[in-house]
């Protein structure tokens, strides 16, 4: 099934025939923060000198020795320069005329909003870094996050900063369980977090969720508490708690900036990987507060009145780079919204946009697909007339989504910039700067200036035009992550080992003639799921942990939607009786969502007797996700016994028939 219904679909394929370059409008390009197509050529003849250039650009309170020590796969930016990522976010636009001016303006979902200037939210901030200090936070030391999309989000993690404290910001979906593994992995002092967070009118219960989490984690001993729902949540008691606005109404506004060393870790942000065990991508100061700002005012073309909008959620890494550290590093009015697109209807975002005048707006390609979905007489029946830049980011955008959004919400005036970029790399690396590149719906076009990509085959030789390969990057960056938090081990592994000096991204990619970039999705055991990702391995591991389950195979099936949805192939420790038990597929799928979170719960659960494997034991995977997508099956020969893949096959048509 096709998102579009048919006539829009080959209205779009003709309009991609007939025009499937997009060159920017003269006018764009004349007013553009990027407008000197000599940056790209600049940037690679002297790339460390490039970054010195924009490193101009951030408030130093000691300036650096040296720009960088690249001593592979380790990388150090700014060496002995003194920097504070708050007094760069806040302080240094109040001592300006960006001291009045609007940072956050924040919609809830219920439609109140809020307003908070650079000044108002610099002092919550030095109140707040006053809370956690006198809470026994010291700098060095780190702090969970577990809040919703409120500007104390905000507040809690700039507070962080002041004082030189790490943060781990967890997403609001993930359960106890995850958040408990995040808090102890990451040696967390201290949690934030809220009673509870509203989605589509129902209250998220995070305190509860928090509670649970801390069970059996003895080093919180403290939990800063936001009361955000109110009566609406449960009562819930955590041993230790303080209450945010009480804490805060006590505290001074005054709270100096500590200064840290360019290389000083700013947070930890977990992501899931290959195994098991989520990943702790660690981010330091100077490289990554430059790589931030620099790509959130060349790639969406900021300008100092703009209304700046990403729809991603502070959880994720998109929302730290470009909800917080890049658009206030740059002194922008950011737009935050609280709750769904579709609360109460499902033209939330058109109105918003109408409503605060918005001009750069930034989501993911699911949601766009999910608008597609929902018609475009929705778009069309707001003004929209404020927008100027459109941002997509977290998956590969398919051509026809690109061309709907062009037209639909851009209304066919807007620049369209995919963005590809991981956590990993901290800022965007592949996406067109909106002045200069022609864009081409579904193709991220061409690396920024300064960073440098390339497409390589299994003998790490360069793919020629119009091959897959792997996508790497060649050159270390600014925001580049520094290594995996407790284990640099697996950080050498499992990005620089596959091509020595060289980052190993863990997406395919194929170049076209003019050598801009595809992307085709992860080549490794993790999913993209509605722009999440997510790990095999992880949901096996929730799955096996159910006591009836002796082994499970997951995998990402093409999904119209969500890009890929989470299939689970599960053989059970008992009788066949179960085997058709829907009963029993419900409590697996809720089992994973209580495990890792309700993101991660899987749309299918097939039941199997045996899983297709190799002779060495390896479960191939590949051969699950013809299944799934309903195609002939590849190779077989590697197999153990044959016959399970052909029999799993028929009932898997048998059950998708039903
Ligand atoms: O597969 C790529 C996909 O998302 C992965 C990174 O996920 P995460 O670390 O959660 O960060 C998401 C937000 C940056 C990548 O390895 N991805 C992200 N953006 C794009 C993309 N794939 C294609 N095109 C993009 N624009």
């Amino acid at each position: 099934m096709s998102a579009v219904p048919e006539p829009e679909q080959q209205r779009l394929d003709a309009l991609l025939v007939e025009k499937r370059l997009f060159p920017p409008t003269a006018e764009f390009s004349a007013r553009a923060n990027a407008h000197d197509p000599g940056i790209y050529a600049r940037a690679d003849a002297d790339p460390e000198g490039f970054w010195a250039e924009m490193a101009e650009g951030l408030r130093w309170m000691r300036p650096y020795e040296r720009v960088l020590e690249w001593d592979p796969p380790h990388a150090r930016w700014f060496l002995g320069g003194r920097l504070n990522v708050a007094d760069n976010c806040l302080d240094r636009h109040c001592e300006g005329p960006r001291r009045n001016k609007a940072a956050i303006i924040w919609e809830g979902e219920a439609g109140d909003t809020r307003t908070l200037t650079y000044q108002q939210l610099r002092d919550d901030v030095a109140r707040c870094a006053n809370v956690l200090r006198s809470l026994g936070v010291a700098r060095g030391d780190r702090v969970a996050i577990y809040m919703g999309m409120v500007p104390e989000t905000v507040v809690a993690m700039l507070a962080c900063t002041r004082i030189g404290a790490a943060h781990t910001v967890v997403f609001g979906g993930f359960s106890a369980d995850a958040l408990r593994e995040r808090i102890r992995d990451a040696g967390c002092k201290l949690l934030i977090t809220q009673d509870g967070a509203w989605r589509r009118g129902r209250v998220v219960p995070l305190k509860a969720s928090a509670r649970d989490a801390l069970q059996g984690v003895p080093g919180v001993a403290r939990t800063l508490v936001l009361r955000r729902v109110g009566d609406r949540a449960e009562p819930v008691t955590i041993p230790g708690e303080v209450d945010w606005h009480e804490a805060m109404t006590g505290a001074s506004p005054l709270c100096p900036c500590e200064p840290m060393d360019a290389e000083d870790m700013l947070y930890i942000l977990y992501t899931s990987g290959t195994t098991g065990k989520p990943k702790g991508i660690v981010h330091t100061t100077a490289g990554y507060l430059l790589g931030a700002s620099l790509t959130h005012r060349l790639v969406f073309d900021l300008k100092e009145d703009d209304v700046y909008w990403c729809a991603a959620d502070i959880g994720w890494v998109t929302g730290h780079s470009y909800i917080v550290y890049g658009p206030l590093a740059n002194g922008a009015t950011v737009l935050m919204y609280e709750g769904t697109p579709d609360f109460p209807e499902r033209d939330r975002h058109w109105r918003i946009i109408d409503r605060h005048g918005v001009n750069i707006y930034y989501t993911a390609p699911t949601t766009i697909r999910t608008f597609m979905r929902w018609g475009a007489d929705l778009p069309a029946r707001a003004d929209l007339g404020t927008l100027r830049v459109l941002g997509s980011v977290g998956e590969p955008i398919n051509p026809e989504a690109w061309m709907w959004y062009h037209e639909h919400v851009g209304r066919g005036r807007c620049p369209v910039v995919d963005t590809w970029w991981q956590t990993e790399t901290g800022a965007i690396m592949i996406a067109p700067l909106p002045g200069l590149v022609a864009t081409k719906p579904g193709s991220a076009t061409r690396p920024l200036p300064g960073v440098a990509a390339e497409v390589l085959d299994e003998g790490g030789q360069p793919v020629g035009p119009g091959g897959g390969g792997n996508l790497v990057l060649t050159r270390p960056w600014p925001s580049m992550m520094r290594t995996i938090f407790g284990d640099d081990d697996r950080y050498v592994r499992q990005y620089w080992s596959r091509y020595p000096g060289r980052y190993l991204t863990g997406d395919g990619a194929k170049r076209d003639e003019d050598g801009y970039f595809w992307l085709l999705g992860r080549v490794d055991d993790v999913m993209n799921v509605s722009g999440h990702r997510l790990s095999t391995y992880e949901i096996e591991s929730a799955l096996v942990d159910h006591p009836r389950v002796a082994e499970s195979a997951v995998i990402g099936r093409h999904d119209d939607l969500k890009g890929q949805a989470v299939a689970a192939f599960v053989t059970l420790k008992e009788s066949s009786e179960a085997l058709s038990g829907e009963a029993l597929k419900s409590e697996l799928r809720a089992h994973v969502a209580q495990k890792i979170g309700p993101i991660a719960r899987p749309d299918e659960v097939y039941f199997t007797a045996e899983l297709p494997k190799t002779r060495s034991g390896k479960i191939m995977r590949r051969l699950l996700r013809d299944i799934a997508e309903g195609r002939a099956l590849g190779d077989t020969t590697t197999l153990a016994d044959p016959a399970v893949v052909q029999h799993l096959k028929e009932q898997y048509e048998e059950s998708e028939g039903a």
